[in-house]
């Protein structure tokens, strides 16, 4: 009987220390197990006398209750226990409002806000002008002739209204500013434009920054400093730049711009088509025809413009390969460029 009172005790002071349910079951199974304590004890009734053998034998039985009891109690309360620290460690505060994340500015955002502040430092105005132009100012103005190819229909998305597209680039401003204002004129003009035209490097739509100045002096020496300053700085590095006799109906002479490619370094690569080199932009001293078109005397001032396209240099600044992944808002993406 003392052994028993003992192992009741025993049992009592193991069970105090049991902290979760996985401690409590190997408890139960020292003592109830196939192999536990209660077991041995019944075996041990054959070494008993026959007659103290039935009040042993109740003896164990009522141990064996009294385990039983408290391991099923202690079972509930830890039950309970750990419920409560589930439910609380999945606490939803549904109170505070959603979306609590603070936004960024999409990577085209970005880059455009970047070229127009490089030109804002070198004294230049910001214009804009309406991505629904007319015709007139998007290609006849701009000495672009009627049987141009870019006016065909497979190129040009016309509006409904006669005379009025979607601006095929940003030129329609230079337009819209030497109307408006008289020289010296300064300015860039970024936007929205849009073309028929949809490949891994081409979208309908995609956005541009013009440039205009025009003043009694206004050189190529001087457009090709602009334009020298404005890529090393926008790249950080004093990148090769080279300017490529070209054409556009609205300057003359007409120039495209390369720069060393920034992918491969120059040694050819994939983005350069092995050639060092990649087109960034293209520019020129203004049109006399373009200048008299808008009431200003070519006699007297002279100027230069150029236009860029803010993706083409936002996939080259970032390393980016597919320009559709600017308008599919995946924030894995879009977050990557804060
Ligand atoms: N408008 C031309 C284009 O979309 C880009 C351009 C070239 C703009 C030369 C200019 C320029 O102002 O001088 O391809």
């Amino acid at each position: 009987m003392r052994e028993l009172s003992r192992i009741r005790e025993e049992f009592l002071k193991e069970l105090s220390r049991v902290r979760d349910l996985k401690e409590l079951r190997e408890l139960r199974s020292r003592y109830l197990g196939p192999k536990g304590v209660i077991k041995e004890l019944l075996k041990r009734i054959k070494e008993l006398p026959k007659e103290e053998r039935p009040a042993f034998g109740q003896l164990v039985n009522e141990l064996k209750e009294f385990v039983e009891e408290n391991l099923k109690k202690r079972e509930e309360e830890l039950s309970r226990e750990e419920l409560e620290r589930k439910l609380r460690s999945e606490w939803v505060e549904l109170t505070v409002p959603p979306g609590r994340s603070l936004g960024a500015l999409h990577p085209v955002t970005i880059v455009l806000n970047r070229i127009v502040d490089i030109f804002k430092s070198m004294g230049f105005e910001v214009e804009e002008g309406p991505e629904v132009e007319r015709e007139d100012y998007n290609f006849d103005m701009l000495n672009i002739p009627p049987e141009h190819p870019a006016r065909d229909m497979q190129d040009t998305f016309y509006v409904n209204k006669e005379g009025y597209l979607l601006r095929t680039h940003t030129s329609p401003v230079q337009i819209r500013t030497m109307l408006k204002k008289k020289p010296p004129i300064q300015m860039v003009a970024p936007g929205k434009v849009y073309r028929r035209d949809d490949d891994p490097t081409h979208s309908p739509m995609f956005h541009q920054v013009e440039g205009l100045v025009v003043n009694e002096w206004a050189n190529f020496r001087h457009m090709k400093h602009v334009l020298e300053s404005f890529l090393r700085t926008f790249f950080g590095k004093d990148l090769p730049v080279r300017f490529r006799a070209s054409y556009f109906p609205f300057t003359e002479p007409s120039a495209e711009v390369d720069i060393g490619c920034v992918i491969c370094e120059q040694r050819g690569c994939r983005v350069c088509k092995g050639t060092g080199w990649l087109e960034v932009l293209g520019c020129g001293m203004v049109h006399p025809k373009v200048l008299e078109n808008c009431g200003i005397d070519p006699e007297i001032y002279q100027g230069f413009a150029f236009g860029m396209g803010v993706e083409r240099l936002a996939m080259l600044l970032f390393g980016i390969d597919n320009i559709k992944l600017f308008y599919e808002n995946d924030l894995r993406f879009i977050k990557q460029f804060v």
